[in-house]
């Protein structure tokens, strides 16, 4: 029996199917998801972006030459997100599917930088501020670099350059900064982390996926944004991603580099096979032109007077929440938010359990979990749609501490007592799936509606532990005998 049906399916039956299977799905438009999606609360925007984002799905950037007009938006998109950020006119870059793509790039070329440069390292490093986004470890383990993690200063959040000094070694072929970091929306020192990229002749990545468009906005209305582009010296590359606070649909990202020689570093050909000449720019080979044209739409449509409005009305509902989150009783804001990303914590009250309350009121706030001595927290991505929620999600908020200081949390101690005795490096994968139901998360069934107690068990564990459980929880999650069952 085939899994296919006999005899294709009516058009109203594929998308009443998959309307049905969206059900379950956070809102990704109306401004209570307060992570993963980005609301520029304008539907003409999104029905045109949608709409070109069609019309070039069947196009092929595997080869710019035969899609010419995908080189030209390129083009186009890249002098743009250039001219925004400080890029002279040497400035390169590249079109990326996400922020991932553009930073796991960037890593590459600094690498490949490094093997001409400096053949001398054979075993390279990036040095990284334990703020800067998972992404970068996830290029290092992929590309044979060893991520060397910096501490940041625990009350601003930022890293100090004499902590990445101290990090850098003969052996260091990569600095990187945030502008903004995720978790706490605030910009490492970019000026004096560039003057000692100089002194030491490293390159800098400045990591503005979620920062990079926004800020510069941020900076006309009148906001103290410190300098963090390319116009910074030192700078050698910047990501910005044009599917956060550029608004365009999900698969489009920007890396852009001072100087071109280093860009050609990430670029890779292969002539050594039997097929087509391949030239890559990026990592995909064959892609949609959907992301890239609805991109260019999107910055076209929306327009410097449009980004300034969005910036308007996020900067808004983000100093509203600064000034009302301290009027909760026992929870307070962590450093001072630079962007629009805002964290909150608490001494009395258990955070993760706020964060399941919120959910069940319809609002999607993020858990972070605690790390190397800095707070468990509440994050908050706000976007021009956030404003007309702001008092609601104060007032539920507060409602929400107070549930939570009532609920009876904690662990058992014997649970967190074995959890942290288990060494993630003994532990065969067999076992480890064992210990999923022991988390709170039953094989095939999903994720709880409650994650508190999962949150403070992933907490307890150490981070190769959870990452080893994260892995096994894929596993899990990803499998054939959903459809097959059903
Ligand atoms: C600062 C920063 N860098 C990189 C990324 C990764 O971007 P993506 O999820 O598009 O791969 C993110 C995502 O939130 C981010 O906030």
């Amino acid at each position: 029996m085939s899994l296919l049906p006999p005899t294709g399916l009516s058009r109203g039956d594929v998308l009443a199917t998959l309307a049905d299977y969206r059900a379950g799905d956070l809102a990704a438009r109306g401004g209570r998801t307060f992570a993963y999606v980005y609301d520029a609360g304008r539907p003409d925007v999104d029905e045109l972006s949608h709409e070109v984002y069609a019309s070039f799905l069947d196009v092929n950037g595997l080869d710019p030459t035969v899609f010419p007009s995908l080189l030209r938006m390129e083009n186009e998109v890249i002098a743009i997100v250039a001219e925004h950020l400080g890029g002279g006119p040497a400035t390169v870059g590249s079109f990326t599917s996400g922020g991932t793509e553009s930073i796991v790039l960037a890593v590459k070329a600094a690498r490949d930088w490094a093997r001409t440069h400096r053949p001398e390292v054979t075993a390279p490093q990036v040095v990284l501020p334990v703020t800067a986004h998972a992404a970068f470890q996830k290029a290092c383990h992929y590309l044979g670099l060893e991520a060397v993690l910096v501490d940041v200063d625990p009350t601003s959040f930022r890293v100090t350059v004499e902590g990445v000094r101290a990090a850098v070694t003969d052996r260091t072929v990569l600095l990187v900064a945030s502008a903004a970091s995720y978790a706490h929306g605030v910009i490492d020192p970019v000026e004096a982390i560039g003057q000692l990229a100089l002194e030491k002749g490293l390159p800098l990545h400045v990591d503005g996926c979620i920062g990079g468009w926004l800020l510069p906005y941020f900076r006309e209305l009148g906001v103290d944004v410190p300098p963090f582009d390319l116009s910074v010296p030192g700078v050698t590359s910047l990501s910005v991603d044009l599917h956060k606070y550029a608004y365009a649909p999900k698969g489009a990202s920007v890396v852009l580099y001072a100087d071109p020689a280093m860009r050609l570093k990430q670029f890779y050909a292969c002539a050594d096979w039997t097929g087509y000449t391949m030239i890559n720019a990026t990592v995909q080979s064959t892609k949609s032109g959907g992301p890239l044209a609805a991109a260019w739409a999107t910055l076209h449509a929306v327009g410097e007077q449009g980004y300034r409005e969005l910036a308007a009305q996020t900067l808004s509902s983000r100093d509203r929440l600064l000034k009302g989150i301290p009027e909760i009783p026992s929870l307070r804001v962590l450093g001072e938010p630079e962007m629009a990303l805002v964290a909150m914590t608490s001494d009395e009250v258990d955070v993760f359990e706020v964060c399941d309350e919120m959910a069940a009121r319809g609002w999607y706030v993020q858990a972070q979990l605690g790390y190397r001595g800095l707070p468990a927290s509440i994050h908050l991505t706000l976007t021009a749609s956030s404003d007309q929620h702001v008092d609601a999600l104060l007032a539920d908020l507060g409602a929400c501490v107070e549930t939570a200081r009532a609920a009876q949390t904690g662990l058992d101690p014997a649970l967190l007592e074995a959890v942290r005795s288990l060494d993630p490096d003994e532990l065969p994968d067999d076992v480890l799936g064992t210990l999923l139901p022991m988390a709170g998360i039953e094989p095939g069934a999903g994720l709880p509606d409650r994650m508190a107690g999962i949150n403070a068990l992933l907490e307890a564990m150490s981070p190769r532990l959870r990452e080893r459980l994260l892995v096994a929880f894929l596993g899990e999650l990803f499998t054939t005998s959903a459809k097959q069952e059903a």
